[in-house]
């Protein structure tokens, strides 16, 4: 089979049928924040989205979507935004949240490099960075979701207390991350190198990737990064 991931059966109609659920799609050739920012501008409306005002917390890079899911149901007083590039994966989520009924989850079929055109500025109040795609530090450093210049948008979008909660499993990774999250002015809080050493927390939830980690015998790295500043 080629690399390329083949398109579901009725892809489109099976979209449409969860038209209702996404708040944005496309802008898959933008591929920076400044080309993105010129050329969309198109915040979303949380109100009329959710029908209600709700805090709004995100997730970036959903995949399958296990997680938000889980903490959506557990937390029916937030309303959840997730966000993925790849419309073939994003469709298995849409329709579990359908099939479900579950209210309080809307999502984004965009590249996260888009977020500042459609996300209004301190909205947010939480955002959630589940296994997301290492990348390797030469060459893509600044394509990291936890690179400084992702960091300054999220700045922006987070209400003054809000957090950035990330987990991995690259060591590498973690630690850049760590030193973006300082550099950026965050507060570095509650840092583990291995969230499952006695076990999972009965708090945690276990994304699709975390389960293959843990499976395979490799540690959890998790953080939170808190903005208590303004900009
Ligand atoms: C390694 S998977 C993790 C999936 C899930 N969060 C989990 O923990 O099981 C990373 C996901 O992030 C998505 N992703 C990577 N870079 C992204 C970007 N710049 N914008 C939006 N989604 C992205 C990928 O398509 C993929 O589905």
């Amino acid at each position: 089979m080629s690399m390329r991931m083949r398109r579901k059966r009725n892809f489109d109609a099976r979209m449409d049928a969860c038209g209702d659920l996404l708040l944005a799609k496309g802008a898959n050739g933008i591929l920076n924040m400044k080309e993105a920012a010129e050329t969309f501008r198109a915040l979303v409306d949380f109100e009329k989205a959710f029908g209600n005002h709700q805090p709004v917390v995100l997730e970036i890079g959903c995949g399958k979507g296990g997680f938000v899911m889980e903490l959506a149901v557990r937390e029916p007083n937030v309303n959840y935004l997730a966000l993925e590039k790849m419309s073939n994966v994003i469709l298995t989520p849409m329709e579990e949240v359908k099939k479900r009924g579950i209210g309080n989850i809307r999502f984004l079929n965009i590249r996260a490099e888009c977020l500042p055109c459609y996300i209004p500025e301190k909205s947010l109040s939480a955002i959630y960075l589940n296994f997301s795609t290492p990348l390797p530090k030469l060459g893509y450093a600044t394509q990291r979701l936890t690179h400084r210049n992702f960091l300054n948008v999220y700045k922006k979008l987070l209400k003054t207390g809000g957090k950035i909660v990330q987990k991995t499993d690259d060591r590498e990774f973690f630690e850049f991350s760590l030193q973006e999250y300082e550099a950026c002015g965050f507060a570095v809080e509650n840092v583990t190198y291995d969230l499952h050493e006695n076990g999972n927390p009965a708090w945690n939830i276990v994304t699709e990737y975390e389960r293959k980690w843990v499976e395979c015998g490799s540690p959890i790295h998790r953080v939170e990064a808190v903005w208590n500043g303004d900009v």
